[in-house]
């Protein structure tokens, strides 16, 4: 069961006593007439209920089909989705990541958006929501497979001259460092068979397909031991299932260390995998509604006021915790991305570390005076997290306005460590988020499942037990535009 944030334990936080005495005076000042408006009603039902999910199976939905860091459960957007919507209402979530907001609003026949600034998160997205056909997948897929293994039969220095002159020598090196050489040319036939696919969405399916084969916990075929949420580091050494050393070298010492050595995948059969383990009935049929993902800042949405029924989101951590653009090149250059590119578009997300000339918004005091804590222990790290809030602001402000009076905006987020002191991301989003019209917003708590969920993990000693647990849970703020009624 999901708790609510001024429940006991959390009171006893000092810092955050102020706010959430105000928030409990408001409920209490209101419990009468929000008994009478349903919707406020449903909210805190809704965020005292389940949030957690743990040990849920997601099965016979697309969610699976290529790993994301830090995604929400599908069944947290569905329960809000079901409860707050009906159908053929606008659910958007203006950072959509790998699309769960969007897949819940399809299969529950509401219009889905989703907005996001990452190209890979709009392929996947794209690839969960489009209406495709499962057998003209499998078809797809087999041809390609089929085609790759016979080109693998040619002249091997026919097609290497092919590949060589298909890249730039920036990208080359990249691929050298990071993917063993036959693997290089797997995937090189792979995405070329994929690129042939005339049909837009079936060549989008595809390309997801080949990135979920690279991008994964354990680095899939790659030569890096993690794409999942840490900066990617290469092997020591890689064999094969008869422990012949394929790149690096395996001493004994470094073989005991298993998490340093990586058995070889071939490229070629894990796309196999893929397709012979492909199953999707659910979402493909004609009378859901067909989602509209697009490249997009949430900061500035090309959206009409007043044109959303409710938003379900949730933004990058805090300071850059997860840094998508790091693993996601790694699948995105084969699709020919550039790559210094991609490197000056990691400044652009929200979270980023680059304050230089950046124009910080001014925000409430609780929010000044985390980033002040946090500047006066380091002042680089303080701006970055005032950059962080200053986005943020700006994205809660485009909620606001997109969403029609009366209804909700929904954001998952977690806390951040800086030097130590805990960012209280959910207290500080609350109080933007109030400043710029909301009604006093509700936090409800999650435990996170780590086994799941792909965070970033702190090993350090010298934090608080406090703080501590404050890692292990996230925080779900409703965000509720009043409407005619409330407030
Ligand atoms: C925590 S993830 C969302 C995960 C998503 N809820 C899911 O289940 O897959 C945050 C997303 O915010 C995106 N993002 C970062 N800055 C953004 C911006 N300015 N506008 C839109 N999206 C942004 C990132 O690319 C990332 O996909």
């Amino acid at each position: 069961m999901g708790k609510l944030i001024y429940k006991k334990q959390i009171l006893k936080d000092i810092s955050t006593e102020s706010l959430i005495k105000e928030q409990l005076s408001v409920f209490h000042e209101h419990k009468d007439k929000l008994r009478a408006k349903s919707y406020w009603y449903k909210l805190i039902d809704l965020l005292n209920g389940e949030l957690s999910f743990h040990n849920v199976k997601s099965n016979g939905y697309p969610h699976n089909i290529h790993s994301f860091p830090a995604k929400f459960p599908p069944q947290l957007p569905k329960v809000f989705i079901q409860n707050l919507t009906d159908k053929g209402d606008i659910v958007l979530d203006p950072m959509v990541g790998s699309g769960t907001t969007a897949v819940e609003a399809l299969i529950n026949g509401r219009m889905g958006l989703g907005f996001d600034i990452d190209p890979l998160a709009i392929k996947i997205s794209n690839a969960k929501t489009s209406l495709i056909n499962e057998s003209k997948v499998i078809e797809i897929g087999w041809k390609i497979y089929n085609r790759t293994k016979k080109q693998l039969s040619n002249n091997h220095k026919v097609l290497l001259d092919e590949y060589y002159s298909s890249y730039p020598s920036k990208t080359l090196d990249f691929f050298n460092f990071w993917f063993l050489k036959e693997n290089q040319l797997e995937l090189f036939l792979l995405q070329k068979s994929i690129k042939a696919i005339e049909d837009d969405v079936y060549r989008n399916f595809f390309e997801v397909i080949f990135s979920s084969i690279i991008i994964t916990k354990s680095g899939g075929v790659s030569l890096a031991l993690d794409l999942g949420h840490t900066r990617p580091h290469r092997v020591k050494a890689l064999i094969d299932s008869e422990r012949n050393v394929l790149f690096g070298e395996a001493t004994e010492k470094i073989l005991k260390k298993k998490h340093l050595v990586k058995l070889r995948k071939s490229a070629i059969e894990e796309f196999r995998k893929r397709i012979s383990n492909y199953t999707d009935k659910d979402r493909f049929n004609s009378k859901y509604i067909n989602p509209k993902i697009k490249f997009g800042d949430s900061q500035n949405l090309e959206l009409d006021n007043e044109s959303v029924d409710l938003i379900f989101t949730s933004p990058p951590y805090a300071s850059n915790a997860i840094d998508y653009m790091r693993a996601h090149k790694f699948s995105l250059a084969w699709f020919g991305y550039n790559l210094e590119m991609l490197t000056e578009k990691r400044s652009k997300y929200i979270g980023a570390e680059n304050v230089l000339n950046y124009k910080f918004e001014k925000l409430p005091g609780f929010t000044t005076d985390k980033i002040n804590q946090v500047k006066s222990s380091d002042i680089k790290k303080g701006k970055v997290l005032h950059r962080y809030y200053s986005e943020m602001k700006k994205s809660i402000s485009e909620m606001y306005r997109v969403l029609k009076p009366g209804k909700a905006a929904i954001v998952v987020v977690g806390s951040s460590r800086l030097r130590g002191i805990d960012t209280e991301t959910h207290i500080c989003l609350s109080e933007i988020g109030r400043d710029i019209g909301f009604h006093e917003p509700i936090i409800g708590i999650r435990e996170l499942d780590r086994n799941k969920r792909m965070l970033p993990v702190s090993a350090k000693k010298n934090i608080t037990s406090q703080i501590q647990n404050r890692m292990h849970e996230e925080y779900v703020i409703a965000f509720y535009k009043k409407g005619k009624g409330l407030g």
